[in-house]
């Protein structure tokens, strides 16, 4: 069969039609929002980079999840920005740290939201690198009793998901194993199993004030040049008990994402990262592109390619064109 007996344009003549035949349906359930609180009351400070991003105090951040929920979408992930920075990230285990505050604050305004929490420590290091530094040099072993603390302190608080985004070794192990030990079995974990070391973290640098103050972090987060090690990084936070895997960036790396989910029987999830969503807007405001088009395009490129949801700034527009 071939021209003129097949004629692939029969398929295309309306929008009913097109419709019917769609292999991908974007919708805003499959869709999680970032989230970044801040210390103080009635804060809503907008990300120089990232337009239509604040910096919120608890406050505020607890309205925009209310506005989070009313458009449908199932979730939120928490970035802290801590009143105080030291060597070892301290600010990030106390239950009045800002994020555990503001989970406990979204939990008491009893909203239908999964609430899930970045573990991490670039955001509360002086030095901003997501471990412990030991001879100039991001120690491994001795930073997962602190994410290991961090992640029970968010369960504690009233997590529903904890997401470590570090990038050590043995993090999800060290982490499922605090978590049983202390009565939370059943706490899911999405581990940011495959995190390349990417240029687009750039305005999320800005947005979480986490930028490291000497260095990279290419000793801990993947060469953009590997595939096949994304798949043993995926493995390995598998076998230690993560839930579901993360593959971050998306649009550079839509090759990862479709072959973990080949390869992983598990759900996989994208993050449309900070510069990504900078470059879309960027490009809208002087008129390049058209923002609605090219948001719902990436998104649903990014699920074609097998990502079971998404992450993205992007959330509560798409959430609202999609409607
Ligand atoms: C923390 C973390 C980062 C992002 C998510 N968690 C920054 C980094 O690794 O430098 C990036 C998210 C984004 O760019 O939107 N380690």
């Amino acid at each position: 069969m071939s021209f003129p007996a097949e004629r692939p344009r029969r398929l295309r003549k309306s929008a009913l039609l097109r419709d019917l035949v769609s292999e991908t349906r974007l919708s805003a359930k499959s869709l999680v929002y970032p989230l970044f609180v801040c210390p103080g009351r009635s804060v809503r400070q907008e990300v120089a980079s990232m337009p239509g991003v604040f910096q919120q105090s608890v406050d505020r951040l607890v309205e925009d999840c209310r506005e989070v929920e009313t458009r449908g979408i199932p979730g939120v992930i928490l970035f802290g920005l801590p009143e105080t920075k030291d060597a070892r990230g301290s600010s990030s285990l106390g239950q009045d740290g800002v994020v555990q505050r503001a989970i406990e604050a979204i939990r008491k305004a009893q909203l239908r939201l999964l609430v899930i929490t970045d573990v991490c420590l670039c955001e509360y290091t002086d030095h901003g690198h997501c471990g412990v530094i030991e001879n100039g040099e991001v120690a491994n072993d001795i930073t997962l009793e602190i994410l290991a603390e961090q992640a029970l302190s968010h369960a504690l608080a009233g997590a529903d998901i904890v997401a470590p985004s570090d990038m050590m070794d043995g993090r999800v192990g060290a982490m499922r194993r605090k978590l049983d030990a202390h009565g939370f079995p059943d706490l899911p974990i999405l581990a940011y199993a495959a995190k390349y070391c990417s240029g687009f973290y750039g305005p999320f640098r800005e947005a979480a004030d986490s930028a490291p103050q000497f260095g990279d972090r290419r000793s801990y987060q993947m060469d953009p040049a590997n595939a096949r090690e994304a798949l043993r990084e995926v493995a390995l936070d598998l076998e230690e008990g993560a839930d579901m895997v993360m593959v971050k960036p998306a649009l550079p790396y839509l090759d990862i994402v479709r072959r973990v989910k080949e390869a992983f029987p598990v759900p996989v999830a994208a993050y449309n990262v900070s510069g990504e969503y900078s470059m879309v807007k960027a490009a809208a405001q002087n008129g390049w592109l058209d923002e609605k088009r090219v948001v719902l395009e990436i998104l649903t490129g990014i699920q074609r390619a097998g990502a079971d949801f998404i992450l993205t700034y992007h959330a509560k527009d798409a959430a609202s064109w999609l409607k």
